[in-house]
């Protein structure tokens, strides 16, 4: 521990001294007026997982992203291996410049993620850590990365993909070093750090009832028995054009969060197809997005809709799922797919009702 508190002692704050001239231009673009504001209208955060290299590079990226949405989340740039690559030295440059552009263009930043299994530095997993240093790495994290961000972070997406398939808590670097606890901890000191910021646990395969979701709804409600600020489920939703969830299961799903007084939120959906297309797999993709965002709109609880990217030149899926693609709204040449013009539809339409 004496190794700890003096390695801790030494930290470096890296501050964002540098404002990158491309994102100052672009201070002069409207607030979202498209998707973004239709669904602001009607309680709903339509936002998009944001990539800091186009948003930097390309003008119709950011045109796109200013005129759509309302939120944004970092796709990458706030998870624990970019925040702090090196022990207690935290680089925020991306992060702030996400935040920055987020301000000028009136945004709501979601935050993503504090505690997960994956994208962890070289330095923290490639070491055997005691039970103590453990919980001081955590505890240091979550505190220097909530507290920076007090204020222009309004939701956090604390824990994420906690729970294994099967319903089990899925075997991490967390769970094996400090136990379950782990969980409840990074909730209690998110909320030190900002106690009017709004705190998810976050996972995937969790739309409908299976045993992860109902694991998940299992922890969350011990975690409210025993008084830990937790505010929300959200509920990934990578999905596939060829599986759409039942969309009554889903809303039955939300709803027994609700009778819990949690929100929900859709935190990340993309909905990929099988490379190449065929004929009529634009539209099933587009009822996908169709079907829930309808149930997101008629859910009270459900707060937020956040794809996760938007145009099919910058998404993790043909990278990570080999066969596979097109998951997105705009094709890539930013241009509507039928899934975007679904979704204004929906917005439309709920617009028109009393
Ligand atoms: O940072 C390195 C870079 O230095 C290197 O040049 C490059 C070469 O491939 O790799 C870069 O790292 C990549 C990183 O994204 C940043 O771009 C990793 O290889 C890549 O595996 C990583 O993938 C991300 C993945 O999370 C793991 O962090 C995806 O972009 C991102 O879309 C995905 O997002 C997750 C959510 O956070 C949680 N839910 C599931 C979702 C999809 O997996």
């Amino acid at each position: 521990m004496r190794w700890m508190t003096s390695c801790l002692g030494a930290f470096v704050v890296a501050t964002a001294a540098v404002t990158s001239p491309v994102l100052a231009e672009q201070a002069v673009l409207p607030a979202a007026s498209g998707l973004g504001e239709l669904a602001r209208q009607r309680g709903v955060q339509l936002g998009t997982a944001v990539a800091l290299d186009p948003l930097e590079t390309e003008a119709s990226y950011r045109d796109r992203l200013a005129r759509e949405f309302a939120s944004v989340v970092a796709e990458n740039a706030m998870k624990f291996e970019f925040l702090q690559p090196e022990i207690g030295l935290f680089d925020f440059r991306q992060a702030d410049r996400l935040v920055n552009f987020a301000a000028e263009q009136q945004m709501q930043v979601r935050g993503h993620t504090l505690v997960w299994h994956w994208a962890l530095p070289d330095w923290l997993e490639d070491r055997n850590w005691s039970r103590d240093e453990l919980l001081a790495i955590l505890k240091y994290h979550i505190k220097t990365v909530v507290g920076r961000y007090r204020g222009d972070i309004v939701v956090w997406d604390v824990v994420n993909e906690a729970i294994a398939k099967d319903g089990t808590l899925r075997d991490t670097l967390w769970l094996r070093g400090i136990g379950p606890e782990y969980i409840e901890l990074a909730f209690r000191w998110a909320h030190e750090a900002d106690p009017d910021a709004l705190l998810i646990y976050n996972d995937f395969g969790n739309e409908g009832f299976n045993a992860k979701s109902d694991a998940i709804y299992q922890l969350v409600r011990s975690l409210l028995e025993k008084g830990v600020p937790i505010h929300g489920v959200g509920l990934q939703m990578h999905l596939r054009a060829d599986r759409p969830p039942d969309p009554s299961e889903v809303a039955a799903n939300f709803e027994r969060f609700a009778d819990l007084g949690l929100q929900v939120q859709i935190t990340e959906i993309d909905v990929r197809i099988r490379q190449p297309s065929r004929a009529g797999d634009l539209e099933r993709q587009a009822q996908i997005y169709r079907d829930m965002l309808q149930v997101c709109l008629q859910a009270e609880n459900c707060t937020s809709f956040t794809t996760w990217g938007f145009t099919d030149r910058h998404s993790w899926v043909p990278t990570h799922f080999e066969g596979w693609g097109e998951a997105l709204i705009f094709d890539k040449n930013y241009q509507p797919k039928p899934a975007y013009r679904s979704l204004l539809e929906v917005l439309s339409e709920t617009q028109a009702e009393p």
